[in-house]
C-alpha cells in the first residue's frame, strides 16, 4: 500500500513508519524537520521506498502541496496516517492565548488539510483508509492538560463524523486512542506503551478486507494504575 504518515520526524510516526515499511509498503513522510524525516527514513527496513516531504501542517498550502508531491512520488495513496502533533501540560490559569491557538492549528486544523488533501485523491479512486491518531484524552478529561484534551476531543468529533461521512464513497475512517507512550528518547518510562505498538495497532487496521472497518481502537498500558 502506499501510506502517507504524518509527524513521522520522531516518536510515534517513527514507530508507525518502522513497522509498516517491515511489513513493504511505500511510505510518504512529512514533519516540519527535514533531518528527523532522513532519519525515520534510515531507520526503515525500505528507505528506497520511503518519500519525504518537510512542511508546516499549521499551513494549508504547505500541507496540500506536500500531500500531492507524495502521492505523485508514491504513484498514488492508500492511506493517510495522520499522527502530527503537540501536548500542553499547562493549568487553563497559564495557556496564552497564543500557545492555546498554536495546538489547535497543530492538532486540529493541521489534521483537517491533510484529510482534505489526501480525500481529493481517495474520493477520485473511490477507495482509501485515514488513520487518525487520538488519544485517551481525546474521550477522558486530562486536569492540567484541558487545551490538549479540547483538541484531541475536535480529533475524536472529526474522526468519527467523518467515518459516517465518507463510508459510502469507499473510504474507511479509524480513531486510534493511544494511552502514555514512551516517545522521546529521554523518557525511559517502561510502563508506558512503545510507539511501534502504536504502528502495530495501524498494521493491524489496515489488515482487514476494505469492506470491514475497525472504527475504534484503544491501546494503553496494561499497568494503569502509573497512567
Ligand atoms: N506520547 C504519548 O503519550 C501520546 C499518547 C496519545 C496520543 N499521542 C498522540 O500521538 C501523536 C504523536 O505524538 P508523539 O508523542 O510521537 O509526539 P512527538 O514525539 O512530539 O512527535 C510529534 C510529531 O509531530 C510533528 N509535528 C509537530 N508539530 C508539527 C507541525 N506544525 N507541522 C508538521 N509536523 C509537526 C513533529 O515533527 P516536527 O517537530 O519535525 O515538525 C513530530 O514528528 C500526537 O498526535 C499525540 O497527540 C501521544
Amino acid at each position: 500500500m502506499k501510506i502517507i504518515i504524518t509527524g513521522a520526524s520522531r516518536g510515534i510516526g517513527r514507530g508507525i513508519a518502522r513497522v509498516l515499511s517491515r511489513e513493504g509498503h511505500s511510505l510518504g513522510l512529512m514533519a516540519r524537520s527535514e533531518e528527523g524525516l532522513r532519519e525515520t527514513r534510515n531507520s526503515t527496513e525500505t528507505p528506497q521506498n520511503t518519500y519525504l516531504r518537510a512542511c508546516d501542517i499549521q499551513d494549508a498550502e504547505a500541507t496540500k502541496s506536500g500531500i500531492d508531491y507524495l502521492c505523485e512520488e508514491m504513484g498514488g495513496l492508500d492511506v493517510l496516517i495522520n499522527n502530527a502533533g503537540s501536548v500542553l501540560r499547562k493549568s487553563v490559569h497559564d495557556i496564552s492565548g497564543k500557545e492555546w491557538q498554536s495546538l489547535f492549528a497543530t492538532n486540529v486544523h493541521g489534521m483537517f488539510y491533510a484529510t482534505q488533501a489526501a480525500l481529493r485523491h481517495m474520493s477520485q479512486q473511490k477507495r482509501g483508509h485515514i488513520i487518525n491518531i487520538s488519544s485517551i484524552s481525546g474521550r477522558l478529561p486530562l486536569p492540567g492538560g484541558s487545551a490538549y484534551a479540547a483538541s484531541k476531543y475536535a480529533v475524536t468529533g472529526f474522526s468519527e463524523s467523518l467515518f459516517q461521512e465518507v463510508r459510502d464513497l469507499g473510504i474507511n475512517v479509524t480513531t486510534i486512542f493511544p494511552g502514555s507512550v514512551n516517545a522521546r528518547p529521554d523518557d525511559n518510562e517502561e510502563w508506558k506503551l512503545d510507539p511501534h505498538e502504536i504502528g502495530e495497532a495501524c498494521a493491524q487496521c489496515l489488515s482487514y478486507r476494505p469492506q470491514a472497518c475497525v472504527s475504534r481502537m484503544e491501546i494503553r498500558p496494561s499497568r494503569v494504575q502509573r497512567e
